[in-house]
């Protein structure tokens, strides 16, 4: 569960214990079933399938989109040359400046809880490596995404950018969003403030989703939904215990 490493992830299902794969990201060819499913990157598919196999469908992820984004994003591309060897295990790895990629089991689970669809508009907090961006952005997101350390954001966009991804990319403070291009469906938050950021909840559209994982540095968080119904109340649901690193912020 956790984007720092220290913890695990919760047992919902042991691993090797995995139901068979969803049609839409298995056939014999090693081809998405659906012709609407994005092509697979055939890198290292083996290595994605069983990830998907046996780290998410295991646990209860069966959104298909979210399979197919997982299973057709190459994740070693966003990882540096001493943990390519690692790139589709069950944690998450180091990506520098004290940072992580987080665990793929993680990304899905976020991903599914936006319960965000084709051309919806997105904004992730926490670049990171860039690979959940291209998860989402794979998925037919239209992605916004701001990080706070710029040696990770200029890579992070160079990978993005070599992939074929479009994704518009910043270099800041993600904890006053981007109210130029608000509002957003779904704003998914990858690193855990000690409170829930007023500015994201204000750049939500009605009806929009955010996943957040939110406690005190150092500590287990909890991973929130907050879903934003049509009249503004906000409803809050916990997703469960995570292990993310601290947000920070610019005068930190
Ligand atoms: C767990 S990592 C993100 C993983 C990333 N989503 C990926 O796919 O690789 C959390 C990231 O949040 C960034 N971060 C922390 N506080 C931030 C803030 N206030 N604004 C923007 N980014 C922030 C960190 O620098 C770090 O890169």
């Amino acid at each position: 569960m956790s984007c720092a490493g220290e913890t695990h992830p919760p047992p919902v299902t042991p691993v090797g214990t995995a139901p068979a794969l969803e049609s839409t990201v298995q056939n014999d060819a090693g081809a998405p079933a659906s012709t609407e499913t994005p092509a697979l990157t055939d890198d290292r598919l083996e290595d994605r399938m069983s990830m998907v196999d046996n780290q998410i469908v295991s646990r209860g992820i069966n959104d298909s989109a979210v399979l197919a984004a997982m299973s057709a994003v190459p994740r070693h591309r966003f990882v540096a040359d001493d943990w390519q060897d690692q790139a589709y295990r069950d944690h998450p790895l180091p990506i520098g400046y004290g940072q992580t990629i987080s665990q793929p089991y993680i990304v899905a689970l976020m991903t599914e809880a936006l319960g965000a669809g084709p051309g919806d508009k997105v904004l992730e907090i926490g670049t990171g490596s860039g690979y959940q961006a291209a998860v989402l952005a794979e998925m037919g997101l239209d992605v916004f995404t701001i990080e706070i350390v710029d040696e990770l954001a200029a890579p992070a966009e160079k990978t993005l950018r070599e992939l074929g991804y479009d994704v518009q990319t910043r270099t800041d403070d993600g904890y006053f969003g981007w109210p130029e291009e608000a509002p957003f469906s779904a704003i998914i938050v990858t690193a855990a403030p000690d409170h829930v950021p007023q500015p994201l909840v204000d750049q939500l559209a009605p009806g929009g989703v955010m996943v957040i994982p939110v406690g005190p540095i150092g500590a287990v968080q909890t991973l929130w939904k907050f879903t934003v119904s049509d009249d503004g109340n906000v409803l809050a649901e916990s997703l469960g215990p995570v292990g993310f690193v601290p947000f920070t912020r610019a005068e930190d």
